[in-house]
């Protein structure tokens, strides 16, 4: 695992956009694994300068999202799927075709939802790189504690932290989902390189326990510890308890 501790967000930002740049100039048609949540926003931002610029292509890239909140359709301003288009798709020259998303918009078919993400996965041959938040309580995509180290995408109901945590991201009226599609734990780690980004000071214990802490269900990232290839970006707060 290799931990680089940059000054501030922003250096983590930029940092993880110019790896994923590096990686589509190499390989333009590269299967990309992203992810939602406020911290990969600003790395979004730097991907965007760079398509801008000129620097990089998206045209040939596929992405899969991590994660999907069950019952909302793409034009909900909650969903990922509207998430991922006004902080990136819409602005740079994807194919949203080739962008994929766990939806699920009725629970009772969640099993044939799963199913076929892990096929639409595996079909392209797996992913490349797969860009990573952490949660508070150490979960990745929306494995929360306790999921299965070996686990593949399925429907997950959220821990009632998590719930409180995101329920900042939903304006009063507004529903918040209490399951999701997620990949699971397994299938994030068959990606062949993983990129865990974190900043800020409320996930210096979630960092600590993922990279120091002992392999354990009880904190779902720490089985990053096993992957051949990882790289964490930290900010010097979310770094401040290693
Ligand atoms: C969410 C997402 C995760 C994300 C995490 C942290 O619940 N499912 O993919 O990494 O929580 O989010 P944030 O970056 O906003 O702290």
């Amino acid at each position: 695992m290799e931990v680089i501790i940059f000054e501030n967000e922003s250096l983590v930002a930029k940092r993880a956009a110019s790896m994923l740049a590096d990686l589509l100039s190499i390989k333009p048609s590269a299967v990309l694994g992203l992810a939602t949540g406020s911290t990969p926003i600003k790395t979004y931002q730097e991907l965007i300068k760079k398509f801008n610029n000129g620097e990089v292509s998206f045209k040939d890239v596929s992405t899969f999202n991590l994660d999907e909140y069950v019952g909302l359709k793409s034009d909900n301003k909650q969903s990922y799927q509207y998430f991922m288009r006004e902080q990136l798709f819409d602005f740079i020259d994807i194919q949203l075709d080739n962008t994929h998303f766990p939806i699920c918009l009725n629970a009772k078919e969640n099993q044939q939802v799963a199913e076929n993400y892990e096929a639409i996965i595996n079909a392209k041959m797996g992913i490349d790189l797969q860009l990573l938040g952490i949660g508070h309580n150490g979960h990745i995509g929306f494995n929360e504690p306790s999921s299965s180290l070996a686990s593949r995408t399925r429907l997950k109901t959220l821990t009632r932290s998590t719930i409180e945590v995101n329920s900042r991201l939903f304006e009063a009226g507004e529903t918040q989902p209490t399951m999701a599609m997620t990949m699971g734990i397994g299938t994030i780690m068959d990606a062949n390189h993983i990129l865990l980004i974190a900043t800020g000071e409320g996930k210096a214990e979630a960092v600590r326990n993922a990279i120091e802490g002992a392999i354990s269900a009880s904190c779902p990232a720490s089985i990053l510890q096993m992957h051949p290839h990882v790289t964490v970006l930290l900010d010097k707060n979310s770094a401040s308890l290693l």
